[in-house]
């Protein structure tokens, strides 16, 4: 049986291969719940203290290093280089993928015809807020890989926000489109919003500041409350009120609503071609 107030076990040891945006913005969280010795390779990172150890090209991997699982965050283009250095580790560990567009199936070959038959591996969209630990990962496994496997990109990737799994490859599309793209269109929101307060006369520094919070206030407002973000809407909706009036322009039919549909479907047309 397990305390209660038994910290969490240390993170086993990872071959972490690309810490750039995504790989660091997870490296961090990890680091913060105890990671165990690892091997980063990354060719500009020389600011990951000991017990870590960075490498700068794939042909500096230690032989000798047994991780837990390696975790693939380089951009998609560069997998067909790496994957040959890489493939020595994946006959003995799971392979998480961060990298949008590459399947299962399309990584699964490339790591046997590179001498990793059998190879198991995992795939997940992060999204940015994992740099501040408010991320939002989504994560597919084939049948050949375990619950232990499961379990472990499941405690790794809870260090960097929240995890949820899917049943089907393919619903990593709507994936992408929605958490992966998705924090651009909230920014995009806050532009807009500024903009807007400017052309009412406000004052650029103010317009900024009060789009800003209101963003961030109201998703953590979200966050904190745990209702529906419909039923937070109506709680600031006086009929006939200002917002009212300002609703009736965003939720007309042909407005958000079709207009968010379209983007989603878009970003998720987008991501299938990448994966084609
Ligand atoms: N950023 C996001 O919002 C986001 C969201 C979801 C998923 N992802 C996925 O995360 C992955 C990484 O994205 P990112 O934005 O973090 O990319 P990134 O900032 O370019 O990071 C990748 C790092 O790996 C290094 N690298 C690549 N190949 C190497 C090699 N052979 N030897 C040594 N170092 C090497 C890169 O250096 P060079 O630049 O010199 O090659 C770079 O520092 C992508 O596949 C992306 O689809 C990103």
């Amino acid at each position: 049986m397990t305390d209660e107030k038994t910290p969490p076990a240390p993170l086993p040891p990872l071959l972490l291969v690309g810490c750039g945006q995504m790989g660091g913005a997870m490296l961090a969280g990890w680091q913060a719940d105890g990671l165990a010795p690892s091997v980063i390779l990354d060719r500009h990172r020389d600011d990951i203290p000991a017990p870590h150890t960075v490498v700068r090209q794939a042909a500096d991997l230690p032989d000798d290093f047994t991780p837990a699982l390696i975790v693939l965050a380089t951009k998609p283009q560069k997998a067909a280089d790496i994957l040959p250095s890489i493939a020595r580790f994946a006959r003995h560990a799971p392979v998480l993928s961060v990298m949008a567009g590459k399947t299962v199936g399309g990584l699964t070959a490339a790591l046997a015809a590179a001498g990793a038959p059998g190879a198991t591996v995992i795939r997940a969209m992060p999204n940015t807020p994992s740099a501040v630990g408010q991320g939002m990962t989504v994560c597919f496994a084939p049948p050949a890989a375990t619950e232990a496997d499961r379990a472990l990109c499941t405690r790794l990737l809870s260090a960097v926000g929240d995890v949820a799994w899917v049943a089907e490859e393919r619903q990593m599309d709507a994936v992408t489109a929605v958490s992966g793209s998705g924090p651009a269109y909230v920014f995009l929101l806050a532009e807009l919003m500024e903009q807007a307060g400017i052309a009412q006369g406000l004052p650029a520094g103010l317009a900024r500041q009060i789009a800003r919070r209101t963003v961030s206030g109201a998703g953590a407002l979200m966050e904190q409350s745990g209702l529906d973000a419909a039923e937070l809407r109506r709680r600031v909706t006086s009929p006939g009120g200002t917002t009212q009036k300002a609703l009736d322009v965003l939720m007309a039919p042909s407005a958000w609503p079709a207009e968010m549909e379209a983007a989603i479907a878009a970003a998720a047309h987008r991501a299938h071609e990448l994966a084609s």
